[in-house]
């Protein structure tokens, strides 16, 4: 007997095992979170190469708070707040590495963390670090979150958080403007993951607080990744100078991790500058995208992820396949991922509009 045998025959039985895959390149791919097709752009490459030979050292070679922490971060980390409005904010290695941080640091003794049950993974695994200061809402549903709170009797020596995303990823739909209401209401912190909100929504396509037009105030974050959208890999976290220098001293995902890569960082803010440059263009491709899927599906998209619920995980890898075939890659997402399996399309900005009418077409049928 195999170590780990069982559980892996259990997967396998109710279809749920999951594999590493190479998937030919040539394949449309409605599949990545590379949602404005930038990982492809090879200029961009170039560019953010070239930032990276002009510096004495090819890796951040220490945590930031040792001597990992170099121009190019800084560079980015004030372009990132000016756009958004922010007063601070600090790059580290991953989105899971900075829910973790946020979470495990922020929710001191007494405090209680509301979150949305369809947090990510990340933010969700880093409860249990703070176990008994934890209440779930109801996704997406503020009034559900104002009824806990009220339930909870705060003092006013007890401090709240809210998290929840900006887009979710796998249902693709918007947190609605009250949470930032009620956030102020109750002078709480409200952290918003923006991982797939930002590039995607928002008049300049910053993400959720663009969209909904809310005005920086102390009590907000915003938690950013840059593997999606942004096309590199890492991520940021903005917020008030308090708040920083307390993740700087506190948060031990950033504290005791090496400072992101250097490259990875130059990408990215060459990538974020396409963005600013382009958003225009991207806008209206994004709003043709959006059209498109209500013409073909009668599904009004908010965001560019569109989930089709199969519920059946069986079938979700046979459209899965069935799609391979013709040359479409489309995520096939099953539990625990999602209650109900789902085909998850991303309407990447770098697909005609001819390629994305052929699957939407094949997709109703
Ligand atoms: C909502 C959300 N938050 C955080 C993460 C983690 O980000 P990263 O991939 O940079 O670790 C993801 C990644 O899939 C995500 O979807």
């Amino acid at each position: 007997m195999y170590f780990y045998q069982k559980e892996l025959d259990a997967l396998k039985k109710a279809d749920r095992l999951r594999t590493r895959k190479i998937f030919n390149k040539n394949l449309i791919d409605l599949a990545s979170n590379d949602y404005l097709g930038l990982s492809s752009k090879k200029k961009l490459l170039k560019k953010a190469y070239k930032i990276v030979k002009k510096d004495k050292f090819n890796s951040s070679k220490a945590s930031p708070l040792v001597n990992g922490y170099s121009n190019i971060h800084k560079k980015f980390e004030k372009l990132l707040c000016k756009i958004n409005n922010f007063e601070n904010g600090i790059c580290l290695g991953s989105g899971f590495l900075a829910n973790i941080g946020l979470i495990e640091s922020l929710i001191r003794k007494k405090d209680i963390l509301f979150i949305d049950q369809e947090y990510h993974a990340s933010g969700i695994l880093a409860t249990n670090l703070i176990q008994d200061k934890v209440i779930f809402f109801e996704h997406n549903d503020y009034k559900d979150l104002e009824t806990k709170i009220k339930e909870n009797q705060i003092n006013n020596t007890q401090r709240v958080v809210i998290a929840i995303e900006g887009v979710y990823s796998m249902s693709g739909d918007i947190a609605p403007k009250q949470f930032n209401t009620i956030a102020l209401k109750y002078n709480a912190i409200l952290i918003v993951d923006e991982a797939h909100s930002s590039g995607v929504i928002g008049k300049n396509l910053l993400g959720w607080f663009d969209y909904h037009n809310i005005k920086i105030k102390p009590n907000h974050i915003k938690m950013g990744t840059l593997g999606k959208a942004y096309g590199s890999y890492g991520a940021y976290i903005l917020a008030s100078n308090h708040i920083v220098s307390y993740l700087e001293n506190r948060a031990k995902a950033l504290i005791y991790s090496t400072a992101i890569s250097t490259f990875d960082i130059a990408l990215a803010y060459i990538n974020l500058q396409y963005i600013i440059k382009h958003k225009k263009k991207l806008k209206t491709k994004i709003y043709k995208f959006h059209n498109l899927v209500y013409k073909k599906l009668s599904i009004k998209t908010v965001s560019l992820i569109l989930p089709i619920i199969i519920d059946d995980n069986k079938k979700v890898l046979q459209i899965q396949s069935n799609l391979l075939q013709k040359g479409y890659l489309i995520g096939a997402i099953r539990q625990p991922t999602v209650k109900k399996a789902i085909l998850r399309v991303i309407l990447k900005l770098d697909i005609s509009k001819k390629k994305l009418k052929k699957i939407l077409n094949y997709l109703k049928n």
